[in-house]
């Protein structure tokens, strides 16, 4: 028996989509629990999948060693898993079982006296489920969208924000040499940071995000505008849960069965720039960004933080505060009550510091 609350062992999983700093968190949990707290330490595979599936591996000191900087997560992903309502392989007819308490036997099996699970708002709110079932758990918040609340930010975020808005850059010499308007759809789900961030780094000159209301004469009156000011191309940045007026989502492939899937979105960009180019005459392009948002190497801040917030999860839990996600409050690394994150979604404030600097900066929200 260790020490530290009675803890021994401690499992750690990835839940939902992968993100840059996933490997860093798993890094500094499972470091911290070894150097601070002697603890063993274990990787549920493929997030709650493997939960439900009784996959734990061993992770040692130098399985973690050397993956600070790599994106994805070496413990696997997958999204559609909710052990409350789990859909079997095999089994899809028969529709989704609640098999939470065959995660309960196979933790109790395992011998985990803590679970952390890093993940977005769909996993932190299993999470507070699974706490609320008894087990111990830690939730850390991830993901590029930004959207989980009572943090200042989740990581993911700032590694995503770079590429947009390294992309805005780039397209701004298409644009340019071109004379043409250039649409860049980010990614987001249903709330703006990503584009609002990306694009306010970015210089974009139209930001559209799903919290501000626009009409399509505000857009074109802005591309117009610069037209007459001798600025002969604009770039548009919009968040991929931006609706048509008057329409609905826009989504690529399929749409969610609701059971397991969260709408697909994506594809607003390619409308929204056919009908820019109807309106203005002024030739368009669309870049949809995609999952590029969501790869490669975290940047410095992301490392840092992703550092932070795993030490702070170990940390936690030797102190045996379960129950909890660790958060950035006002620079500072903290815990707050995962009942206060679960459901909830951080969506941007139509008044808030970033969008007031964009439009002192000239940016148009398509509202005026
Ligand atoms: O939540 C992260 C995110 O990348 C969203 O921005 C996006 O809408 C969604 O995941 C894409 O999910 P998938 O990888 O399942 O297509």
């Amino acid at each position: 028996m260790s020490k530290h609350g009675g803890l021994k062992r401690i499992g750690v999983l990835t839940g939902g989509g992968d993100c840059p700093g996933l490997n860093a968190v798993i890094r500094a949990v499972v470091k911290t629990a070894i150097n601070n707290y002697g603890l063993e330490a274990y990787g549920v595979e493929d997030g709650f999948e493997g939960l439900v599936e009784n996959r734990f591996l061993r992770l040692s000191y130098d399985d973690v060693s050397g993956i600070l900087t790599q994106g994805g997560t070496i413990l696997g992903a997958s999204n559609k898993a909710d052990p409350f309502k789990y859909i079997e392989p095999g089994k899809e007819e028969a529709g989704p079982s609640d098999l939470s308490q065959q995660c309960l036997e196979n933790l109790r099996r395992a011998a985990l006296d803590a679970l952390v699970c890093i993940g977005g708002d769909g996993t932190l709110s299993i999470t507070d489920r699974l706490g609320k079932l008894g087990v111990p758990v830690i939730g850390v918040p991830k993901t590029i969208d930004n959207d989980v609340v009572e943090t200042d930010v989740t990581f993911g975020f700032d590694t995503a924000t770079q590429i947009v808005s390294d992309a805005v850059d780039r397209l701004h010499t298409t644009a340019q040499s071109h004379h043409r308007v250039m649409v860049i759809e980010t990614m987001g789900r249903y709330v703006g940071w990503l584009a609002l961030a990306g694009g306010l780094a970015g210089g974009g000159d139209v930001i559209l995000i799903p919290e501000i209301e626009y009409s399509l004469e505000s857009v074109c009156e802005a591309v117009n505008r610069r037209g007459r000011r001798g600025r002969r191309f604009s770039i548009v940045v919009v968040a991929e849960g931006v609706k048509p007026p008057g329409g609905d989502y826009v989504t690529r492939e399929r749409v969610a069965d609701d059971v397991h899937e969260q709408a697909r979105l994506g594809g607003v960009g390619v409308w929204l720039a056919r009908t820019i180019e109807d309106l203005t005459r002024i030739e368009s392009r669309t870049v949809v960004l995609g999952h590029l948002q969501r790869g490669g190497t975290p940047t410095a801040r992301d490392r840092v933080l992703a550092t932070l917030f795993g030490r702070e999860a170990m940390a936690a839990a030797a102190r045996g505060e379960f129950g909890v996600m660790v958060a950035l409050k006002n620079t500072e690394v903290a815990t707050v009550p995962l009942q206060k994150v679960a459901g909830r979604q951080r969506r941007v404030d139509s008044g808030c510091q970033f969008v007031q600097a964009a439009r002192s900066v000239g940016t148009s929200f398509g509202d005026e």
